[in-house]
Protein backbone atom coordinates (compact mmCIF):
# COMPACT_ATOMS: atom_id res chain seq x y z
CA UNK A 1 0.00 0.00 0.00
CA UNK A 2 2.95 2.45 0.96
CA UNK A 3 4.91 1.94 -2.41
CA UNK A 4 1.48 2.30 -4.18
CA UNK A 5 0.81 5.69 -2.25
CA UNK A 6 4.54 6.24 -3.12
CA UNK A 7 4.42 5.41 -6.60
CA UNK A 8 1.28 7.50 -7.21
CA UNK A 9 3.26 10.77 -5.90
CA UNK A 10 6.25 9.46 -7.90
CA UNK A 11 4.02 9.29 -10.98
CA UNK A 12 2.62 12.73 -10.42
CA UNK A 13 5.96 14.79 -10.26
CA UNK A 14 7.17 12.73 -13.29
CA UNK A 15 3.76 14.07 -14.92
CA UNK A 16 4.52 18.13 -13.34
CA UNK A 17 8.38 17.64 -14.78
CA UNK A 18 6.76 16.53 -18.26
CA UNK A 19 4.29 19.08 -18.39
CA UNK A 20 6.63 22.26 -18.19
CA UNK A 21 6.51 24.49 -20.89
CA UNK A 22 9.41 25.84 -23.25
CA UNK A 23 8.76 28.91 -20.85
CA UNK A 24 9.25 27.00 -17.17
CA UNK A 25 11.88 25.24 -18.72
CA UNK A 26 14.12 27.59 -19.69
CA UNK A 27 12.99 29.60 -15.99
CA UNK A 28 14.03 26.83 -14.27
CA UNK A 29 17.12 26.05 -16.55
CA UNK A 30 18.08 30.08 -15.50
CA UNK A 31 18.24 31.06 -19.07
CA UNK A 32 17.10 34.91 -17.68
CA UNK A 33 18.73 36.85 -20.51
CA UNK A 34 17.66 34.78 -23.67
CA UNK A 35 14.78 35.32 -21.89
CA UNK A 36 14.50 38.64 -21.38
CA UNK A 37 14.72 38.68 -25.25
CA UNK A 38 11.75 36.18 -25.35
CA UNK A 39 9.58 38.91 -23.03
CA UNK A 40 11.13 42.12 -24.79
CA UNK A 41 9.98 40.15 -28.08
CA UNK A 42 6.66 40.06 -26.62
CA UNK A 43 6.85 36.08 -27.14
CA UNK A 44 6.32 35.16 -23.64
CA UNK A 45 2.75 33.48 -24.34
CA UNK A 46 3.98 31.31 -27.05
CA UNK A 47 7.00 30.41 -25.50
CA UNK A 48 4.27 29.24 -22.74
CA UNK A 49 2.00 27.69 -24.88
CA UNK A 50 2.04 23.92 -24.44
CA UNK A 51 0.91 23.18 -27.66
CA UNK A 52 4.28 24.67 -29.52
CA UNK A 53 6.29 22.09 -31.19
CA UNK A 54 9.75 23.53 -31.60
CA UNK A 55 13.22 23.06 -31.54
CA UNK A 56 15.22 25.95 -29.78
CA UNK A 57 18.78 26.82 -30.14
CA UNK A 58 18.99 28.77 -26.96
CA UNK A 59 22.47 30.04 -24.76
CA UNK A 60 22.44 30.34 -21.09
CA UNK A 61 23.86 33.32 -19.52
CA UNK A 62 27.22 32.61 -20.20
CA UNK A 63 26.70 31.73 -23.55
CA UNK A 64 24.50 34.96 -24.38
CA UNK A 65 27.27 36.71 -22.40
CA UNK A 66 29.81 35.39 -24.94
CA UNK A 67 28.28 36.21 -28.02
CA UNK A 68 28.01 40.10 -26.19
CA UNK A 69 31.03 40.94 -24.04
CA UNK A 70 33.43 40.77 -27.24
CA UNK A 71 31.32 43.36 -29.02
CA UNK A 72 31.06 45.16 -25.63
CA UNK A 73 27.02 44.69 -25.31
CA UNK A 74 24.94 43.56 -22.89
CA UNK A 75 21.59 41.76 -22.82
CA UNK A 76 19.50 45.46 -22.22
CA UNK A 77 21.37 46.95 -25.40
CA UNK A 78 18.91 43.79 -27.32
CA UNK A 79 15.96 43.88 -24.94
CA UNK A 80 15.56 47.91 -25.12
CA UNK A 81 14.51 47.06 -29.19
CA UNK A 82 11.60 44.63 -29.42
CA UNK A 83 11.86 44.57 -32.99
CA UNK A 84 15.23 43.57 -32.61
CA UNK A 85 14.73 41.19 -29.89
CA UNK A 86 12.12 39.50 -31.91
CA UNK A 87 14.16 38.56 -34.92
CA UNK A 88 16.92 37.37 -32.67
CA UNK A 89 14.72 34.96 -30.56
CA UNK A 90 12.96 33.84 -33.64
CA UNK A 91 15.92 32.57 -35.68
CA UNK A 92 16.91 30.33 -32.40
CA UNK A 93 13.31 28.88 -33.06
CA UNK A 94 12.55 25.95 -35.73
CA UNK A 95 8.96 25.14 -36.50
CA UNK A 96 9.21 20.97 -36.04
CA UNK A 97 10.46 19.47 -33.10
CA UNK A 98 14.28 18.18 -33.68
CA UNK A 99 15.29 15.29 -31.22
CA UNK A 100 19.12 14.47 -31.86
CA UNK A 101 18.96 11.52 -33.39
CA UNK A 102 16.20 13.12 -35.90
CA UNK A 103 19.10 15.36 -37.52
CA UNK A 104 21.25 13.56 -40.05
CA UNK A 105 24.92 13.24 -40.13
CA UNK A 106 26.07 15.73 -42.88
CA UNK A 107 25.03 19.41 -43.22
CA UNK A 108 20.89 20.26 -42.76
CA UNK A 109 19.21 23.73 -43.77
CA UNK A 110 16.66 24.44 -41.56
CA UNK A 111 14.64 27.65 -41.82
CA UNK A 112 14.48 29.53 -38.73
CA UNK A 113 10.69 31.13 -37.75
CA UNK A 114 12.40 34.35 -38.99
CA UNK A 115 12.22 33.04 -42.30
CA UNK A 116 16.41 33.09 -42.63
CA UNK A 117 18.11 29.24 -42.87
CA UNK A 118 20.29 28.40 -40.04
CA UNK A 119 22.80 25.89 -41.09
CA UNK A 120 23.21 22.44 -38.91
CA UNK A 121 26.12 20.33 -39.21
CA UNK A 122 26.34 17.01 -37.27
CA UNK A 123 29.70 15.24 -37.60
CA UNK A 124 31.82 12.70 -34.80
CA UNK A 125 32.86 15.90 -32.82
CA UNK A 126 28.98 16.76 -31.75
CA UNK A 127 26.22 19.04 -33.46
CA UNK A 128 26.93 22.63 -34.82
CA UNK A 129 24.49 25.64 -35.70
CA UNK A 130 26.00 28.28 -38.02
CA UNK A 131 29.69 26.78 -36.24
CA UNK A 132 28.38 27.01 -32.56
CA UNK A 133 28.64 24.04 -30.85
CA UNK A 134 25.79 22.11 -29.58
CA UNK A 135 26.45 21.49 -25.51
CA UNK A 136 23.54 19.68 -24.77
CA UNK A 137 21.08 18.57 -26.66
CA UNK A 138 17.58 16.77 -26.56
CA UNK A 139 15.78 18.97 -23.54
CA UNK A 140 12.64 18.38 -23.89
CA UNK A 141 9.71 20.77 -23.17
CA UNK A 142 6.42 19.53 -23.64
CA UNK A 143 6.31 19.08 -27.56
CA UNK A 144 9.48 21.14 -27.67
CA UNK A 145 12.98 20.32 -27.74
CA UNK A 146 15.36 22.70 -26.25
CA UNK A 147 19.46 22.70 -27.63
CA UNK A 148 21.74 24.70 -25.15
CA UNK A 149 24.44 26.31 -27.85
CA UNK A 150 28.05 27.31 -26.46
CA UNK A 151 26.83 31.00 -27.71
CA UNK A 152 23.78 32.93 -28.72
CA UNK A 153 22.95 32.78 -32.80
CA UNK A 154 22.46 35.63 -34.18
CA UNK A 155 20.94 36.58 -37.66
CA UNK A 156 22.85 38.21 -40.77
CA UNK A 157 20.49 40.91 -40.46
CA UNK A 158 21.18 42.09 -36.98
CA UNK A 159 24.40 44.45 -36.63
CA UNK A 160 25.57 44.17 -33.19
C1 LIG B 1 2.72 29.33 -17.95
O1 LIG B 1 1.61 28.48 -18.11
C2 LIG B 1 1.26 27.79 -16.90
C3 LIG B 1 0.12 26.85 -17.25
O2 LIG B 1 0.57 25.93 -18.22
C4 LIG B 1 0.87 28.79 -15.84
O3 LIG B 1 0.60 28.10 -14.65
C5 LIG B 1 2.02 29.76 -15.61
O4 LIG B 1 1.62 30.77 -14.71
C6 LIG B 1 2.43 30.41 -16.92
N1 LIG B 1 3.62 31.21 -16.69
C7 LIG B 1 3.74 32.44 -17.16
C8 LIG B 1 5.02 33.14 -16.82
O5 LIG B 1 2.88 32.97 -17.83
C1 LIG C 1 26.31 27.49 -19.83
O1 LIG C 1 26.76 27.46 -21.16
C2 LIG C 1 28.17 27.30 -21.26
C3 LIG C 1 28.52 27.42 -22.72
O2 LIG C 1 28.25 28.69 -23.19
C4 LIG C 1 28.58 25.97 -20.68
O3 LIG C 1 29.98 25.82 -20.77
C5 LIG C 1 28.14 25.91 -19.23
O4 LIG C 1 28.40 24.62 -18.72
C6 LIG C 1 26.67 26.21 -19.09
N1 LIG C 1 26.33 26.37 -17.69
C7 LIG C 1 25.37 25.68 -17.10
C8 LIG C 1 25.14 25.96 -15.66
O5 LIG C 1 24.69 24.86 -17.71
C1 LIG D 1 31.59 37.70 -20.22
O1 LIG D 1 32.53 37.43 -21.26
C2 LIG D 1 33.77 38.11 -21.10
C3 LIG D 1 34.67 37.85 -22.32
O2 LIG D 1 34.00 37.27 -23.38
C4 LIG D 1 34.45 37.64 -19.83
O3 LIG D 1 35.65 38.36 -19.64
C5 LIG D 1 33.52 37.86 -18.64
O4 LIG D 1 34.10 37.31 -17.48
C6 LIG D 1 32.16 37.23 -18.89
N1 LIG D 1 31.24 37.58 -17.80
C7 LIG D 1 30.42 36.70 -17.27
C8 LIG D 1 29.53 37.21 -16.16
O5 LIG D 1 30.36 35.54 -17.64
C1 LIG E 1 24.59 49.40 -24.06
O1 LIG E 1 24.04 49.61 -22.78
C2 LIG E 1 24.91 50.30 -21.92
C3 LIG E 1 24.29 50.25 -20.53
O2 LIG E 1 22.94 50.58 -20.56
C4 LIG E 1 25.10 51.71 -22.45
O3 LIG E 1 25.96 52.45 -21.60
C5 LIG E 1 25.70 51.63 -23.85
O4 LIG E 1 25.77 52.91 -24.43
C6 LIG E 1 24.86 50.73 -24.75
N1 LIG E 1 25.56 50.50 -26.01
C7 LIG E 1 25.00 50.66 -27.19
C8 LIG E 1 25.85 50.39 -28.38
O5 LIG E 1 23.83 51.00 -27.30
C1 LIG F 1 15.91 48.15 -33.71
O1 LIG F 1 16.36 47.03 -34.43
C2 LIG F 1 15.98 47.06 -35.79
C3 LIG F 1 16.33 45.70 -36.38
O2 LIG F 1 17.64 45.31 -36.06
C4 LIG F 1 16.69 48.24 -36.47
O3 LIG F 1 16.31 48.28 -37.83
C5 LIG F 1 16.28 49.53 -35.77
O4 LIG F 1 17.00 50.59 -36.31
C6 LIG F 1 16.53 49.43 -34.28
N1 LIG F 1 15.94 50.58 -33.60
C7 LIG F 1 16.65 51.37 -32.80
C8 LIG F 1 15.89 52.48 -32.16
O5 LIG F 1 17.84 51.19 -32.60
C1 LIG G 1 18.23 12.34 -27.90
O1 LIG G 1 16.97 11.71 -27.77
C2 LIG G 1 16.85 10.56 -28.56
C3 LIG G 1 15.43 10.09 -28.49
O2 LIG G 1 14.99 9.97 -27.17
C4 LIG G 1 17.83 9.50 -28.09
O3 LIG G 1 17.74 8.37 -28.89
C5 LIG G 1 19.21 10.07 -28.21
O4 LIG G 1 20.15 9.15 -27.70
C6 LIG G 1 19.33 11.38 -27.46
N1 LIG G 1 20.61 11.93 -27.73
C7 LIG G 1 21.34 12.51 -26.81
C8 LIG G 1 22.66 13.01 -27.26
O5 LIG G 1 20.97 12.61 -25.65
C1 LIG H 1 4.46 26.57 -37.34
O1 LIG H 1 3.73 25.37 -37.26
C2 LIG H 1 2.37 25.55 -36.95
C3 LIG H 1 1.75 24.18 -36.75
O2 LIG H 1 2.20 23.26 -37.72
C4 LIG H 1 1.72 26.35 -38.07
O3 LIG H 1 0.37 26.57 -37.74
C5 LIG H 1 2.43 27.69 -38.21
O4 LIG H 1 1.91 28.41 -39.28
C6 LIG H 1 3.91 27.48 -38.44
N1 LIG H 1 4.60 28.76 -38.42
C7 LIG H 1 5.62 29.04 -39.20
C8 LIG H 1 6.22 30.40 -39.04
O5 LIG H 1 6.06 28.25 -40.02
C1 LIG I 1 17.13 28.42 -47.48
O1 LIG I 1 17.33 27.06 -47.75
C2 LIG I 1 16.45 26.56 -48.74
C3 LIG I 1 16.62 25.04 -48.78
O2 LIG I 1 17.96 24.67 -48.81
C4 LIG I 1 16.80 27.25 -50.06
O3 LIG I 1 15.93 26.77 -51.08
C5 LIG I 1 16.62 28.76 -49.88
O4 LIG I 1 17.02 29.42 -51.06
C6 LIG I 1 17.43 29.27 -48.72
N1 LIG I 1 17.08 30.65 -48.44
C7 LIG I 1 17.98 31.59 -48.21
C8 LIG I 1 17.45 32.96 -47.92
O5 LIG I 1 19.18 31.38 -48.26
C1 LIG J 1 32.41 19.13 -37.41
O1 LIG J 1 31.82 20.34 -37.86
C2 LIG J 1 32.32 21.48 -37.19
C3 LIG J 1 31.49 22.69 -37.65
O2 LIG J 1 31.46 22.78 -39.03
C4 LIG J 1 33.80 21.64 -37.45
O3 LIG J 1 34.30 22.75 -36.76
C5 LIG J 1 34.52 20.37 -37.00
O4 LIG J 1 35.89 20.45 -37.33
C6 LIG J 1 33.91 19.16 -37.67
N1 LIG J 1 34.52 17.95 -37.14
C7 LIG J 1 35.00 17.00 -37.92
C8 LIG J 1 35.55 15.78 -37.26
O5 LIG J 1 34.98 17.10 -39.16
Amino acid sequence: MKFFVFSIILANVVLTIQAATVLETLESLKYTEYLDMVKAAGLDSKFNDSAVTWTVFAANNTGVNATLAPKHLVISNITSNATESKDIVEYTLYNHTLLSDDIKTGTTILTAVNGMNLTVVKNTTGIFVNGIMVIKPNITADKSVIYEMESLLIPPDVKL
